[in-house]
């Protein structure tokens, strides 16, 4: 799974500077993560960025247990190469998936929320390298504490849901506070991004919104389209899709409900609910016992909670229906500096001779090889 080869005419010379910590903890060759997204980092995805020198992780959130099986194998026939899965800790098979981990021989556990203490343990025994994603320092103190390997730092204007910290602040402030390698997230999709993160200490970085952007992704042609076309100004941090602080484009379904009064969202949400009850293979009693799950657990109003429900459908509809009318987009506000869709090796090769000029032109006499 080791022994990358340098792909022809990219960088014959790595600098230094490029070789992190990370690449050697996750067995990559570059310091760049392609994270986790809902119904975006599919086998195909993660199989690309693999292939590419990067470490993809699938995201199995919002995939049923046998479609996790079916979406490993996939990875592993298209690539020898490491590979991460990031899973929801709060699911209930959350153990089941772990084992089924670790006889795949997956290298990377990453967590959408913050592993509790004897579930890093049981990864870390088996031999899985634990990274989960935190937006503020104090879980990252927290999972660093109970033995993560290292943590995906995403500040506020990250994709998805999504703290209220800037990367500019968190990244500095987390790299202070922890020992384990730090990778940045949120608003990264060059080469400088790279090496500013690695200025503040960061083992490199991981991207969200960048990869939903390339050609390997499974999104919609036209909803790429879509994405392309909005500014740094075009996306919003939302509460109402789940109750949890999610950004997310100013389209659409979020559009209305951000703009509804108390009654109106909960009769919006409600129609919704029925759209994708018709759209979508779900029961009602499977939306609403998981609705009213989330409401328990999450403190969510009675709108929120009938929007919770039907997330996932909300994201599916947009993402890979192309029903942006309807759907949800979540997005990163770096949506406003992307004008391209490369494959995930054009896209990675491109940020890493980017990184290297950068280095070179930092530091002209002893630094970077040329
Ligand atoms: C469409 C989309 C779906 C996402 N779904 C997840 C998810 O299921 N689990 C997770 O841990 N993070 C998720 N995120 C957050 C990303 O993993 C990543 O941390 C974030 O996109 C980084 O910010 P960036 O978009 O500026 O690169 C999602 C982000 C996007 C854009």
């Amino acid at each position: 799974m080791t022994g990358q080869a340098v792909p022809a005419g990219v960088v014959g010379d790595l600098p230094d500077a490029l070789r992190t910590r990370a690449c050697e903890l996750f067995g990559v060759q570059y310091p760049i993560v392609q994270t986790g997204m809902g119904y975006v980092s599919d086998a195909a995805l993660t199989t690309a960025t693999a292939n590419a020198g990067g470490l993809g992780i699938l995201s199995a959130g919002l995939l049923s247990y046998g479609e996790l099986v079916a979406a490993i194998d996939k990875i592993k026939a298209g690539t020898d190469k490491p590979f991460g899965v990031n899973i929801r800790a709060d699911q209930s098979d959350v153990e089941k998936r772990i084992d089924l981990l670790i006889s795949a021989e997956v290298k990377v556990a990453s967590f959408a929320l913050a592993p509790k203490e004897k579930l890093i343990a049981k990864c870390k025994d088996a031999g899985l390298v634990v990274v989960p994603s935190i937006g503020a320092r104090r879980h990252a103190e927290k999972v660093a504490g109970w033995g993560a390997d290292a943590v995906i730092v995403q500040g506020g204007e990250g994709g998805g849901h999504t703290g209220g910290v800037p990367t500019s602040l968190l990244l500095p402030q987390v790299v202070d506070a922890v020992d384990i390698p730090v990778i940045g997230a949120g608003g990264f999709f060059d080469g400088r991004g790279l090496v500013a993160a690695l200025a503040y200490g960061a083992a490199g970085i991981a991207m969200g919104t960048r990869f939903l952007l390339t050609s390997d992704s499974p999104v919609a042609d036209a909803v790429k389209q879509v994405y392309l076309s909005k500014t740094v100004n075009d996306t919003v941090l939302t509460v109402e899709v789940d109750g949890v602080p999610q950004r997310v484009l100013r389209a659409g379904t979020v559009d209305k409900l951000e703009s509804s009064s108390k009654p109106g969202r909960l009769i919006r949400a409600a129609r919704n609910a029925v759209a994708f009850h018709r759209i979508s293979d779900v029961s009602w009693k499977g939306m609403i016992s998981e609705g009213l799950a989330m409401r328990k657990n999450q403190g969510l109003t009675w709108s929120q909670m009938v929007m919770a429900a039907n997330a996932p459908m909300l994201y599916r509809s947009a993402l890979l229906e192309g029903r942006t009318d309807v759907g949800v987009m979540a997005t990163g506000q770096v949506v406003g500096l992307i004008d391209d869709i490369p494959s995930c090796a054009e896209l990675i090769n491109r940020i890493i001779a980017e990184a290297t000029a950068v280095l070179g032109r930092l530091t002209p006499a002893s630094g970077a090889h040329h």
